[in-house]
């Protein structure tokens, strides 16, 4: 295969590499970005040359690796140069340090200065130990720097790190980081839109230390709110308990149980449903919740007990049912544990049941807890089997569906 050929005219990332062993993956990362044929201008800091040799940045980007705000090199002011060209600024892997030394907005080396004068926006993949990453400093500047819209965060993941301890703190795949950047080079296509969408699982507590829930982490419905941000659209998010950390740009409302979210919903939408654009279901919504919450921790016994489960209302159906127009779109999810053509059939059925305009049908052994996953959008006249793909591809591939329901209802 011939290497793909970037021009200065070409998208532009400057993809900054700090100190940390999850460096060697930016190069697989600069590797696929110029197969998208995306311009890669290698920024690396003294720590991060340590790990991986700006020789090899060079040589596989065909630019310059700059490390040296002074670099005799360049004449001129080089981190202007740099951030001026940039449509992206990237920095993967991002270490405590450099998220600590954004959140105090210095500028005292070449990586800081240019993402300091960035024109565009800046996408953050952290990689540190669990321990560094849960530590109250570096939450604090993470939550400083969330306030700053122009920054989007892809990770870190739980995984194993370095030393073979797992946790959260592990880079995001290399894929997912350039998903995120392919993302942000395409123009805001749902600028006019508000966006609702539900994600996690909704919990129902038995008593004050007991629940029911599910295994849903969230992860979908976080990257149809990130995307659709990303797109240019207001988002709400309304987020049953997860640990993810809040998309930028987006109002996130934190619920637990399915009737929390069941009202948090109507709030958002009010009475006539008129608040939104479209609403993404993606939440895992407790089908059953206990029809008696014990005030006191339920004490062990020897014999078996009865816990006595009441249906929760189906939130997606009552909107179905209570919209009169085609507004706003609704978008179901049905998670099934069976396959094809049973989980199509499955669809189907909500589609109809629930009155939404379309289903992301996925099967629960692929869509749970990963990065990645592999659905079929189900309308009522069409099918749309999609490739394996990350979530945030997938998230997109949604709202390009539902941007063109609307525009074909005109
Ligand atoms: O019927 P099932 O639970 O598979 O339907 C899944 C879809 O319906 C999802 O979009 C989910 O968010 C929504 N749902 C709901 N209220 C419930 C159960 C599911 O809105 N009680």
């Amino acid at each position: 295969m011939n290497q793909p050929v970037t021009t200065p005219h070409s998208p532009t990332v400057v993809l900054g590499v700090t100190g940390s062993i999850a460096a060697f993956k930016s190069i697989e990362i600069a590797r696929l970005l110029i197969q998208h044929h995306i311009r890669v201008l290698p920024v690396l800091t003294q720590s991060g040359a340590r790990f991986v040799g700006p020789v090899t940045f060079t040589g596989i980007c065909g630019e310059a690796s700059r490390m040296d705000m002074w670099d005799p090199s360049f004449s001129g002011e080089l981190h202007v140069a740099l951030a001026s060209q940039a449509d992206v600024v990237l920095v993967a892997p991002a270490t405590a340090d450099i998220i600590a030394r954004f959140a105090q907005g210095r500028a005292d080396d070449l990586l800081t200065a240019l993402t300091l004068c960035a024109r565009g926006h800046v996408i953050v993949a952290p990689a540190m130990h669990p321990r560094m990453w849960a530590h109250p400093a570096t939450q604090r500047n993470v939550q400083t720097l969330q306030r700053d819209a122009r920054i989007e965060w892809v990770g870190p993941v739980v995984g194993p790190v370095a030393n073979g301890e797992i946790g959260l703190g592990r880079m995001a795949e290399p894929q997912n980081i350039v998903s995120a950047v392919l993302a942000r080079l395409r123009p805001p296509d749902l600028n006019d839109w508000h966006i609702v969408v539900t994600a996690g699982p909704t919990v129902e507590d038995i008593d004050p230390v007991r629940f029911l829930g599910n295994r849903s982490t969230g992860r979908m419905g976080f990257s149809v709110a990130r995307r659709a941000a990303a797109r240019g659209a207001r988002v709400t998010l309304i987020a049953g308990p997860t640990e993810l950390t809040t998309p930028a740009g987006v109002q996130r409302r934190d619920v637990r149980s399915a009737s929390d979210m069941r009202s948090t919903l109507h709030d958002v939408l009010g009475p006539s449903l008129g608040g939104a654009d479209a609403l993404v279901m993606a939440a895992a919504v407790g089908d059953y919740r206990p029809a008696h919450i014990h005030n006191e921790k339920m004490k062990r016994g020897a014999q078996p007990i009865q816990l006595e489960l009441v249906a929760n209302p189906d939130i997606l159906a009552e909107l179905g049912s209570m919209r009169t127009g085609s507004s706003p779109l609704l978008v179901g999810f049905a998670v099934e544990t069976a396959d094809e053509p049973t989980l199509i059939e499955h669809a189907r059925g909500k589609l109809s049941k629930k009155r939404v305009d379309f289903i992301v049908a996925n099967s629960a052994s692929i869509g749970f807890g990963g990065e990645s996953n592999e659905a079929i959008l189900v309308g009522s006249d069409d099918i749309e089997r999609l490739p394996r793909m990350t979530k945030d591809e997938l998230a997109d591939r949604i709202l390009d569906r539902v941007i063109g329901l609307r525009s074909g209802r005109g």
